[in-house]
């Protein structure tokens, strides 16, 4: 529908039933105050002010159990826990072991992983999810597997040769994703190679971007009506759980990052002025060959990039964020430009030289002629329901159901995905189980091709944009497709592939 009539139809919302927002728990929407469209997006006055400026912190990693080598064994447990991110304020929170991002999962290619998994959150279902790992179907969190409060079970599999990336975990049963991941549960999974053709002089550091909303009093507000149309959007960004901490590098520093997008609904457009960047990998490993000469570094919501930058000048820069219109639906679009998300100081002392980056990374494969073409439509809707309004993100007409196999597929079979963007907002698309090729874009009729090759998991569809990638899925079993905006992924924006041996 047209962005006016949706606008509309929008302003009619007074209450919004259960059918229509998916599974709501503890927080029914009805007649909730303030559930017109906006006015509980951008941050609200009495949104207390979190503290600044401490020393970027490194995450803690997962303590391996075994002690044979090329296993990993570890527990993750799934639990209420409480922080304090504004001064004097306790919030309630849910965590992996205690903490929030979660422990940083890091293991080899190669290694055979096994993570016994508790759920102890309140009364929800949960599973996790190893978002862009090659790993089987039956092991991958899936929303059909649900593991309830109180129970357990344990997750199994081996990472294969060429998989080292960075990718991340988090739940995701059915209905509950984004609440469950607004609330803390979220952790980065790093795959390593033991022969990283990346200097080791350059360091590794993991950049965890996560978003998040504080009452006056401290606790996390439920989802509002914008949250539900638009994504949630808090009012903070966090790096690695912190507020614009700092990082002190001696002049000359050249450094590995990995972003992680780890938000619910934020596009990040990043620049990082007077530092050189240089992009080597995204969500599903390195690239073939370093492109150096970055200005501007783009996450939505769910990717990953991994990126070389050069402190060439004493001063002081920072991790900004540039405008992006990703379609906001409704007034009160929340100032997403200009927040310093992480400060670097460099100093006048010089570092010691450093190797230089190699001229090759890894070599990619081509994924060869597609056997057949498959297209994914994205659509939003409104419509009357009983006692309101019921609103539609849609793949090809229909939202997800669990029951419902959408598409057929066969392993190791080559297909061409083109996936119709028709909505009024941008929708990050993502795919379980395998990493993709982008072909081309396409936007009034102006076909763009991506400069490098690239293994990707999950890749932004801008509103009245086609984008076409190359598929193909090794391992068989029901894998999903889906909007990372995690409340249009728990309203149905999701599809069921199933993967035949
Ligand atoms: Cu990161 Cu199906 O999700
Ligand atoms: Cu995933
Ligand atoms: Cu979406």
């Amino acid at each position: 529908m047209n962005r006016r009539s949706f606008l509309l139809a929008g302003a009619a919302i007074l209450s919004l039933p259960h059918a229509a927002i998916g599974q709501q728990h503890d927080h029914s929407m009805h007649g909730m105050p303030g559930m017109g469209m906006g006015g509980d997006t951008s941050a609200p006055s009495d949104s207390p002010a979190l503290p600044e400026g401490a020393p970027l912190r490194e995450l803690p990693r997962l303590e391996n159990r075994s002690r044979e080598p090329g296993r990993f064994e570890a527990e993750l447990v799934a639990a209420p826990a409480r922080t304090s991110f504004a001064t004097g304020l306790e919030t309630p929170i849910f965590a992996y072991n205690g903490l929030s991002p979660g422990p940083v999962i890091e293991v080899f290619e190669g290694d055979s992983v096994s993570l016994a998994f508790r759920n102890e959150l309140p009364d929800q279902e949960s599973t996790i999810h190893w978002h862009g790992l090659p790993i089987p179907a039956e092991q991958d969190g899936n929303p059909m597997n649900p593991v309830m409060p109180g129970e357990d079970r344990t997750y199994a599999f081996d990472l294969r040769k060429g998989s080292a990336g960075s990718y991340w975990y988090h739940p995701h049963p059915h209905g509950r994703t984004a609440e469950q991941v607004y609330r803390g549960l979220a952790g980065a999974f790093l795959v390593k190679d033991r022969d990283d053709p990346i200097p080791a002089a350059y360091g590794d550091s993991l950049l965890v971007f996560t978003d998040l909303r504080l009452s006056a009093d401290g606790t996390m507000p439920p989802n509002g009506m914008a949250d539900v149309m638009n994504g949630r959007i808090g009012d903070h960004v966090l790096v690695n759980g912190q507020k614009n901490p700092v990082l002190d590098v001696p002049a000359g520093t050249a450094r590995r990052f990995r972003l992680l997008n780890a938000t619910n609904a934020r596009f990040l457009r990043l620049s990082l002025a007077g530092a050189g960047i240089t992009l080597i990998g995204s969500d599903g490993g390195l690239l073939e060959e370093p492109i150096s000469g970055v200005k501007e570094l783009f996450l939505a919501p769910a990717e990953r990039l991994e990126i070389i930058a050069r402190f060439d000048e004493p001063g002081t820069t920072s991790l900004r964020t540039q405008d992006y219109d990703r379609g906001w639906m409704g007034p009160n679009r929340p100032q997403e430009a200009r927040l310093d998300l992480l400060t670097v100081r460099v100093s006048q002392e010089r570092a010691p030289a450093q190797p230089p980056l190699p001229q090759m990374l890894r070599p990619i494969a081509e994924f060869g002629a597609p056997a057949l073409n498959r297209r994914f439509v994205f659509t939003e809707t409104m419509s009357m329901v009983s006692g309101g309004m019921a609103m539609g993100f849609l793949i090809n007409g229909a939202a997800f159901d669990m029951n419902r196999v959408d598409i057929v597929s066969k392993a190791g079979q080559v297909e061409l995905w083109e996936i119709e963007n028709q909505a009024d907002m941008d929708h990050p698309f993502h795919l379980h189980g395998t990493q993709f090729q982008i072909v081309e874009r396409e936007s009034a009729g102006k076909v763009a091709r991506p400069p490098y090759r690239a293994l990707k998991d999950t890749v932004n569809v801008p509103r009245r944009e086609t984008v076409r990638i190359l598929v193909r899925q090794d391992l068989p079993g029901p894998r999903m497709y889906h909007c990372h905006i995690l409340e249009h992924e728990d309203l149905g924006m999701m599809g069921l592939v199933n993967v035949e041996a």
